[in-house]
């Protein structure tokens, strides 16, 4: 999604605006551009490949400026285009005056557009940003800061600005309402940024501006005002950012880089949980957990599907009721608030715009307690829940989620555990099994990945087809959704997954031969019910594909194949039986020839609604 850099400095700063987009690369983009401040103009540069192109492109034009700002764009108003990419400038002229980036969307553009117009604006794209330039160049009066001040007052939606003024170098003047921006300080040079990330390697010291903030920054410091125009401080924190490495190795795809970092990220996620205590969860957490008698857990996508199985894990362990709701749903659902809810926000980056939204929301309704499991120290969901756990995955660059998911599914079964021991529902001799048990789990995920060369064989069977049905029950239903949406994401075949009792309800009749059906069967209490609903697929032709245990009863017969997963814990088998429909998604794409790290359409972090 759409990534911000901004930068004044005594120094010539288009390195630090080329590198901090190449580091918000990751998120997915279409367009990207500078602009900077050169000899009392504004010089721009954009272009519809990568960064790496816009980089060579402003090496050939010898730019070199003291102050600039630069973009990545993910379209929403106008199509990926040099024209709709940032920075807009106005007015449209060969010495235009004002130059800006933007992200997030401005919901009242039409009637900005129609009033601009007819004070003589022309418009060179079809974006809403372009609507902000104009503004602020008509109502810029000697001084930047007021003038975007002014503008603001006149935007609905969301936004995150960087403005830079022909007249004023060493100046840029940052915006935020329902977009993150941070400034960044060094010294003598100062740095906007939509995330932290994008200022690694350059600073650590990060000031998170609030919403409503309009943000001042120069060679001579920064300062902010609120949404009322009154001058607040905003503290300067020295932040870990989350960097990483970004290097394929033997790999490669990302996603195939991180499905096989999964052992190492569940050792790392759980590495310092030496036992059993609330403060894993942050301090006087054991407060909290006394204090609340039910969860609301929110997340969107695969984060969504880790709070469904977090819900079953902590009612079976701990006998607290659970709600999970889609983030977008619940944010404008008239909810019935409850101060004893303890609201769970999952999100792998921390900056989903619907996750953070029904996080405020929740706030704001009168429910005190929250916490979020994030794998990003510095987002905003961290900083906005009083409690966190951090997953320790490692940065993820593809698109698809696959170890902040199984992670995040660890992270909540040690809240299951650690409500279970604030309710007394487990006594030590359990709760110690069941942390023995998941320190088996990298081991138990090693051996899921060697089963690659079976799920090679079926993703082949899989790329000739358009649809596919996952189905699962009780606690892997969830299991079955994540492996329908890796597939449909990145390979674009169509899959649907059901709870397998469902099936006769309605999906049933779309099954033939040329519908594989997935099928997740450990051998639970459920195998049996399970078993008959595989029956019915069969009696009609379909084709089944079955994941199960080491000990299942099953065994590959004509229309049913059959791999079996290595040994492990009973309860943790959501986690173990995720990685071999990662892989089936995984190499039916590289058959279909996709774009498995950047798939179509889509974005690392969602950060519009
Ligand atoms: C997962 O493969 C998806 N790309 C997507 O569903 C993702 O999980 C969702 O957008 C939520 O993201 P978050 O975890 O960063 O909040």
């Amino acid at each position: 999604m759409c990534g911000i850099v901004g930068a004044v400095s005594g120094r010539n700063v288009l390195g630090v605006l080329l590198q901090g987009l190449q580091r918000l690369e990751y998120r997915g983009y279409d367009s990207c551009g500078v602009a900077v401040w050169q000899d009392g103009t504004l010089r721009t540069s954009r272009s519809t490949a990568r960064v790496a192109d816009l980089a060579r492109q402003i090496d050939a034009s010898g730019l070199h400026a003291l102050t600039g700002i630069a973009h990545t764009r993910w379209a929403t108003h106008g199509a990926p285009s040099t024209a709709n990419a940032h920075p807009h400038v106005s007015p449209d002229t060969a010495r235009p005056r004002i130059a800006l980036v933007h992200n997030g969307i401005i919901e009242n553009h039409d009637s900005l557009r129609a009033e601009l117009q007819a004070a003589g604006y022309r418009f060179d794209s079809q974006t809403d940003t372009e609507v902000i330039a104009h503004l602020i160049d008509r109502l810029y009066d000697g001084d930047l800061f007021d003038a975007v001040e002014q503008a603001v007052r006149r935007l609905r939606g969301a936004y995150a600005l960087a403005v830079l003024c022909r007249d004023e170098p060493h100046r840029i003047v940052g915006a935020r309402s329902g977009s993150p921006l941070v400034v960044g300080l060094s010294d003598g040079e100062c740095f906007l940024a939509s995330d932290a990330m994008a200022l690694a390697g350059v600073t650590d010291r990060i000031a998170y501006l609030r919403d409503g903030d309009i943000v001042d920054i120069g060679l001579a410091g920064w300062h902010v005002h609120d949404r009322d125009g009154q001058r607040r401080e905003r503290p300067v924190q020295t932040v870990k950012i989350l960097a990483g490495s970004t290097d394929l190795g033997p790999y490669r795809h990302f996603m195939q880089k991180e499905i096989f970092e999964q052992p190492q990220a569940l050792a790392d996620t759980l590495e310092g949980v030496e036992g059993i205590v609330p403060e894993l969860f942050g301090d006087g957490a054991w407060r909290t957990f006394d204090q609340i008698d039910r969860l609301l857990i929110l997340g969107c996508g695969t984060s969504y599907y880790a709070g469904l199985v977090g819900k079953y894990w902590i009612e079976l362990l701990a006998r607290i009721p659970v709600t999970v709701e889609i983030a977008s749903e619940y944010r404008y659902r008239p909810s019935i608030p409850d101060p004893r809810t303890l609201v769970v926000t999952i999100s792998q980056s921390g900056e989903t715009a619907d996750t953070l939204a029904a996080l405020l929301h929740a706030r704001n309704l009168g429910q005190p307690h929250t916490l979020t499991i994030c794998n990003v120290e510095s987002s905003a969901m961290v900083r906005e829940s009083t409690l966190a756990y951090i997953t320790r995955a490692g940065i993820e660059i593809g698109v698809a989620s696959t170890k902040a998911f199984t992670t995040q599914l660890a992270a909540l079964f040690l809240l299951a555990l650690t409500l279970a021991q604030a309710r007394g529902t487990l006594d030590d001799d359990a709760l110690a099994a069941h942390l023995q048990a998941m320190r088996h789990l990298p081991r138990a995920i090693q051996g899921a990945l060697a089963l690659e060369p079976q799920l090679i064989a079926w993703a082949e069977q899989f790329a000739a087809r358009d649809h596919a049905l996952f189905l699962g029950r009780g606690l892997h239903l969830p299991i079955a959704q994540e492996g329908a949406l890796k597939l449909k994401e990145i390979s674009y075949i169509h899959a649907e997954a059901y709870p397998a009792g469902e099936l006769k309800h309605g999906p049933l009749a779309l099954v033939t031969d040329a519908m594989p059906v997935v099928t997740v069967a450990p051998t639970d209490e459920l195998l049996a019910k399970l078993e008959s609903n595989m029956q019915e697929v069969r009696a009609r032709g379909g084709r089944l594909f079955v994941l199960t245990d080491a000990d299942s009863r099953f065994d590959s017969a004509d229309g049913v194949q059959v791999i079996r997963l290595p040994e492990h814990h009973g309860l943790l088998s959501p986690i173990v039986f995720t990685v071999p429909l990662q892989l089936l998604a995984y190499h039916a794409a590289i058959v279909r020839g996709t774009d498995i790290d950047k798939p179509r359409n889509l974005a690392k972090s969602v950060t519009v609604e």
